[in-house]
């Protein structure tokens, strides 16, 4: 039995290892994998080697003892002709479940394979510590406005406490021909106490027009980061009532090297994925389709493909229709995927939102709740290669989860709450700074806006109550001032944007169990009911979250004359998916009643119309995919043809197509309504003014 011992341990510790760094990286992993380790060696120490003179003994007859066999084997260890009579299935079976060997070298290797495995978690778990990215740099675009964008510049410096760095653009459009005069933009003022990293406004732009900036001393002198300049494309003009055709990205939840690999600490493999969908992707390159038969064929290939995809969506959406009753969305499902694609090219992307779970604070260990352990787990994101190629090129706008700050964090709007104030500042420096401005200073909820399509991205975690404290009819997931200016907001978007996205960190729906019924929306129950209430009087709501590690879309079945709702949760990005655990309902228990009307043709031949009264459930899965480590879903808005607005959202999981939907949205007439933005920067007037374009004509 005591032989077995170390057997059993090994196993174990070997099984912990690899659920700790390839499956979920628990936290209890960082205590139970080194006592499991220490645990092996005592059992190895005192474990009874077979004696390789065991089995001759026992040929020739007389038995031995344990301690004779014991002696014996120390004599004829030495004995190498014994040896090759351990076959290489058994030396590799004694090598996968550390049985005691006989042979030595493989006692050894055995022994070397837990170190190294010990060595692999260490690595994993002290890595942010040790590779701290004290000296990253970098600059990178985050919201973009019609006339404006904000930039993020950190440039550390040596042996002073402050630094600047100056911003000079210029557009790159044809447009401005051959315009290529670089211009003094905004100084960036970095200091030491925020880490060196600044975020300013570049104003003065023209909506959708391309710019390029880069970094310079302030003696004009180019900087050597960026080597080349940074890119981006401004908004278009909102009040240009010709409708939207573009991209974004959502998801959220990463962490660098998770599933871990040996010397990849920097990498983030969900951003290796996305750059290569997003810069060289087959499908999105195939604009014209060249003359090589191969690619013909490739062409049909991927066409036929997708039709019958849709054609496979359209049935699966038998049941159920989205946003719009079931003949609208399949007509267009079907009406988008019918025709030949004479463009069929996706509108590349023009930002992404991140969901949160941007770091992982307390996972696989918390180190501690100073500035530094926060900020640090930023820096350390910016470092990473694989992000790099993301967020050069791609603006990203980010709102924060539980895991920026403590796991199922609820501020319950005290500011003073700990970890919160290190948490949001590290929060605030590297990511918030650069969204939209917010309503008010120093919140971080806030909406913008693109074409008609409008946006609310939600705090979920600083006002929200205690769920196991509060009473449920007081509990709050926004706060009263954040959830007034949420609905203000669904007033206004109401009939001025084709598509409302709602953004929140946790998902809306209730269907996830576990710990997601106290830490979504599904803890709130009041509070969402209302809400959702108000969601159904708005045409083309969706609402977008992360934090299950798992996609999901959701549909909430409005009751008579209200409109549906979707949701799409996608995450994570780059992180641990739960094994076989599935926890997602199909359907709630809650239902709405929808009265229908049924026309039956009587045996005179006279058409009656009788009323139906029907119940659907009040939240339904339209699709559920659990697996996956590397998810993302891209959005494409369509809303050129303001009378059948569409959606196509395409969620990718490990860098495959996995689930495809177009939804069809109701036409709201944002002809006759004052435009999105009620004030007009004053900068772009100008500029139209100056191109020979006269605002008046689209009033
Ligand atoms: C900063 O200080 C260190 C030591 O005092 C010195 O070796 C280094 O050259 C200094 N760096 C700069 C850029 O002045
Ligand atoms: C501009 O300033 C930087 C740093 O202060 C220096 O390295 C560079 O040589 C200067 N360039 C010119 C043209 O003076
Ligand atoms: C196809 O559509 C894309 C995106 O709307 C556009 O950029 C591109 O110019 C179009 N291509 C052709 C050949 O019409
Ligand atoms: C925040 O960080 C500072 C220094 O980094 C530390 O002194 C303080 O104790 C931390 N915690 C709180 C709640 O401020
Ligand atoms: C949206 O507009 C409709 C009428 O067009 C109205 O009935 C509904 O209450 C409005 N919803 C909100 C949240 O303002
Ligand atoms: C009765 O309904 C059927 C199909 O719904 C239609 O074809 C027919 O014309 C209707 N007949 C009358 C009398 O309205």
């Amino acid at each position: 039995m005591m032989a077995y011992t170390s057997a059993i341990v090994s196993t174990l510790f070997r099984a912990c290892v690899f659920v700790f760094l390839e499956v979920i990286p628990i936290r209890f992993g960082k205590t139970v994998i080194p006592v499991l380790y220490f645990l092996y060696l005592l059992a190895v120490y005192f474990q009874q080697i077979p004696s390789t003179g065991h089995w001759k003994i026992k040929v020739q007859g007389p038995p031995t003892d344990g301690k004779s066999g014991e002696k014996k084997a120390g004599k004829q260890s030495t004995v190498v002709a014994v040896e090759p009579e351990v076959s290489l299935r058994n030396a590799l079976y004694t090598l996968l479940y550390s049985t005691p060997s006989p042979i030595r070298k493989l006692r050894i290797a055995n022994v070397v394979i837990n170190t190294l495995l010990l060595a692999a978690t260490v690595d994993f778990v002290v890595e942010p510590y040790f590779d701290d990215a004290k000296d990253v740099i970098y600059s990178r675009v985050g919201a973009v406005y019609p006339d404006a964008a904000k930039l993020v510049v950190r440039y550390p410096a040596e042996n002073v406490t402050t630094n600047t760095v100056h911003i000079a653009w210029r557009p790159v459009d044809p447009l401005f021909g051959d315009d290529t005069v670089w211009r003094a933009g905004p100084v960036v003022e970095l200091t030491q106490e925020d880490d060196w990293v600044g975020t300013v406004k570049l104003r003065g732009l023209w909506p959708s027009t391309d710019y390029e900036y880069r970094l310079q001393y302030s003696n004009g002198t180019t900087l050597p980061y960026p080597t080349a300049p940074i890119r981006f494309h401004t908004f278009p003009d909102p009040r240009l009532l010709s409708g939207s055709h573009f991209r974004f990205l959502a998801s959220s939840c990463m962490t660098p090297n998770f599933p871990y690999m040996p010397f990849q600490g920097r990498r983030i493999k969900g951003f290796d994925l996305l750059a290569d969908y997003l810069w060289h992707d087959k499908s999105s390159s195939l604009v014209v389709p060249s003359s090589d038969s191969e690619d013909g064929a490739q062409i049909f290939e991927q066409v036929s493909s997708a039709a019958s995809e849709l054609a496979e969506t359209v049935s699966s959406l038998a049941r159920s229709s989205v946003l719009d009753p079931l003949e609208t969305a399949a007509s267009s499902l079907t009406a988008s995927a019918a025709p030949a694609p004479v463009n069929s090219t996706k509108p590349p992307a023009e930002f992404m939102i991140f969901m949160g779970d941007f770091i992982y604070a307390d996972v696989p260990i918390y180190y501690g709740d100073d500035k530094e352990a926060y900020r640090r787990l930023y820096r350390r994101n910016y470092q990473s290669p694989s992000f790099r190629k993301v967020y050069e090129r791609l603006p990203i706008i980010h709102t924060y989860d539980d895991h920026e700050i403590a796991n199922n964090f609820a501020g319950k709007a005290d500011d003073s709450t700990p970890p919160f104030p290190n948490a949001s500042d590290a929060f605030r420096l590297y990511n918030a700074y650069a969204n939209y401005d917010p309503p008010e200073d120093g919140q971080h909820y806030f909406d913008f806006h693109h074409g008609d399509a409008a946006f609310f991205v939600m705090d979920t975690r600083r006002y929200r109550s205690d769920v196991f404290t509060e009473d449920v009819t007081t509990r709050t997931m926004l706060g009263d001032k954040q959830l007034a200016t949420l609905y203000d907001w669904l007033s206004k978007v109401n009939n001025t944007a084709t598509f409302k996205f709602l953004v929140s960190s946790v998902p809306f729906t209730s269907l996830w169990q576990h710990d997601a019924q106290t830490d979504s929306w599904a803890g709130f129950p009041v509070e969402k009911a209302a809400l959702l209430n108000a969601l159904h009087s708005v045409p083309n709501v969706v609402i977008l979250s992360g934090d299950r590690h798992e996609f999901a879309a959701i549909q909430y079945n409005a009751a008579d004359a209200g409109h549906n709702v979707l949701e799409l949760s996608t995450s994570p990005l780059s992180m641990f998916y739960i094994p076989l655990f599935r926890t997602l309902k199909s359907r709630s228990d809650e239902i709405v009643q929808r009265t229908k009307e049924v026309v039956t043709i009587g045996v005179d031949g006279v058409n009656r119309t009788t009323t139906v009264v029907e119940e659907v459930p009040q939240e339904e899965v339209v699709k559920y995919i659990a697996t996956g480590n590397y998810k993302w879903s891209s959005i494409e808005v369509d809303t050129r043809d303001l009378d059948h607005p569409a959606l196509h959202v395409e969620t990718i999981i490990d860098g495959k197509e996995a689930f495809k939907l177009t939804v069809a949205g109701k036409p709201v007439d944002i002809k006759g309504t004052k435009a999105i933005i009620s004030s007009v920067p004053a900068s772009i007037l100008d500029a139209l003014g100056k191109i020979g374009l006269k605002p008046g004509r689209w009033f």
